[in-house]
């Protein structure tokens, strides 16, 4: 399967975690290249369900080696915490799971500047963030103030985290906010560090090596593309690059080394969070959705939004991710409807456009230029041949197909494993 990178192509929750659960028996290698522990991501594994937010979910099969990449944001304790559930099911991490000496680090006023940034925004602009330090994380990456895993092995480290703790704490205090203890902190992050150091490594020449044995790897991306921070509904976005581009940047293994791009599309569409949502339904449609599809956040437990299949976002990922095959989920909660409608177009103040616009405030005054599919009657759980699929659904398909110009390789119609029809990329 040579390198592939595998990318949610709406606003996240596309089921990810369940396609590169089925992929991983294919490569040797999974990496995680962005986001942190906002991504929940689930694989069902014979009925029992495992929700990974900084793992790469590669780690439940044995033998497959997995990489937190430079570009992830990582709280040391969350992830002794998620190691330490992976193991409890069985899941030997040592010798498996290495960490990027490059990756930042998520501290705890990380996660009370990102409460208190979401706190203090007016009415309207607030974002409805995982509350998991991500922003305030990447900021300081970005305002060269923050600190990475190699930083936490150096005898400086103390130093280092007081001068940053009483910055922040200066600027919690002038906000009226709880502030960080600095002892605490620090015992805290050493004692995840007994666990965490010996997996620290450079993951640079890591990955090279691996590529240069023909070894090869899945990048596992979080989010999607709708809340990539360049290409998404700025500002209603996460801090990274959840396109493709992201998985080059945040990996240290260049663009020409990377083979295929996976867009994982839901048939239909959700988003968690505030922002723009053109397809967004507020009727019992949307309530079916999100009961038959169990729409509820994997991270946060928050009911998803819901909505119809939106080609324009579908399109969107095309162009900037140059994805080459969709992984086609959840199908099967659409078994149930009568009729189906798709967006294939937004209606702009009079205008019909096919791009997503870059103004949110346009963006939210799109209305979905609808056509009507014919629904199906018969459920396609349990269905393992793409012939055996009702006319209508094989239509269905076919028709994002169409509008998107990208052949549909993997069909997932349940959330374990056997229910996933591989068809290999059949042309668009
Ligand atoms: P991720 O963040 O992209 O990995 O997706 P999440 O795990 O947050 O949400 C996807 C949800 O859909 C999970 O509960 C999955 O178990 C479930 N799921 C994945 N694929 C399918 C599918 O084809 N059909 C159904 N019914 N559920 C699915
Ligand atoms: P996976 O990988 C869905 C959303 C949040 C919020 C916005 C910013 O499971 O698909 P953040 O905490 O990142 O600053 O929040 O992004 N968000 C996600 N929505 N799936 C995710 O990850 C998400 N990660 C962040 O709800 O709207
Ligand atoms: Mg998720």
């Amino acid at each position: 399967m040579a390198n592939t990178i595998l990318i949610g192509a709406q606003w996240g929750d596309e089921g990810k975690g369940k396609i590169i659960d089925v992929l991983t028996e294919r490569v040797d290698w999974v990496v995680r290249a962005q986001g942190g522990n906002n991504a929940g991501h689930t694989v069902v594994v014979g009925g029992e369900r495992i929700v990974l937010h900084l793992v790469p979910s590669g780690i439940l099969h044995a033998g497959k080696r997995c990489v937190i990449g430079n570009g992830v944001v990582l709280d040391p304790m969350a992830l002794v915490a998620e190691i330490a559930e992976v193991t409890r099911r069985g899941h030997e991490v040592a010798g498996r799971l290495f960490i990027s000496d490059r990756a930042h680090v998520v501290f705890p006023y990380h996660r009370m500047l990102d409460a208190q940034g979401e706190a203090r925004r007016a009415k309207g602009e607030q974002i409805g963030t995982t509350q998991r330090g991500i922003g305030p994380t990447y900021s300081d990456k970005a305002a060269r103030f923050g600190l990475r895993m190699c930083d936490l092995l150096d005898p400086d480290f103390p130093a280092l985290l007081r001068a940053r703790v009483e910055e922040k704490n200066r600027v919690l205090a002038a906000m009226g906010a709880p502030v960080a203890d600095y002892a605490a902190v620090l015992a805290d992050i050493q004692q995840a560090m007994t666990t965490l150091a010996p997996l620290v490594c450079d993951t640079i020449p890591l990955l090279h090596d691996a590529v240069q044995r023909g070894e090869r790897i899945l990048f596992e991306g979080a989010q999607g593309i709708m809340l990539d921070i360049d290409f998404g509904t700025y500002p209603f976005v996460t801090s990274s690059n959840a396109s493709s581009g992201g998985a080059a940047t945040g990996s240290g293994v260049p663009p020409t080394r990377m083979n295929n791009v996976i867009g994982v599309l839901k048939a239909y569409t959700t988003r968690v969070g505030e922002g723009p949502f053109p397809t967004e339904l507020h009727d019992a449609n949307g309530d079916e959705i999100r009961r038959v599809g169990n729409e509820f956040g994997a991270t946060t437990g928050r009911p998803r939004r819901t909505g119809w299949f939106d080609a324009v976002v579908a399109r969107h990922a095309v162009m900037t991710c140059g994805v080459t095959e969709w992984a086609l989920t959840k199908l099967d909660v659409l078994d149930g409807f009568a009729t189906i409608p798709i967006c294939v177009a937004y209606e702009l103040d009079g205008q019909r456009i096919n791009h997503f616009p870059a103004n949110i405030r346009a963006a939210a005054r799109c209305r979905p230029v609808y056509e009507e599919m014919p629904g199906w009657h018969t459920p396609t759980r349990g269905i393992t041949n793409f012939a055996d699929l009702p006319d209508a659904a094989k239509r269905y398909v076919a028709r994002i197909v169409q509008l998107t110009g990208v052949p549909v390789g993997i069909l997932s119609l349940g959330p374990g494993r056997e229910s996933t029809l591989l068809l290999g990329a059949q042309p668009a």
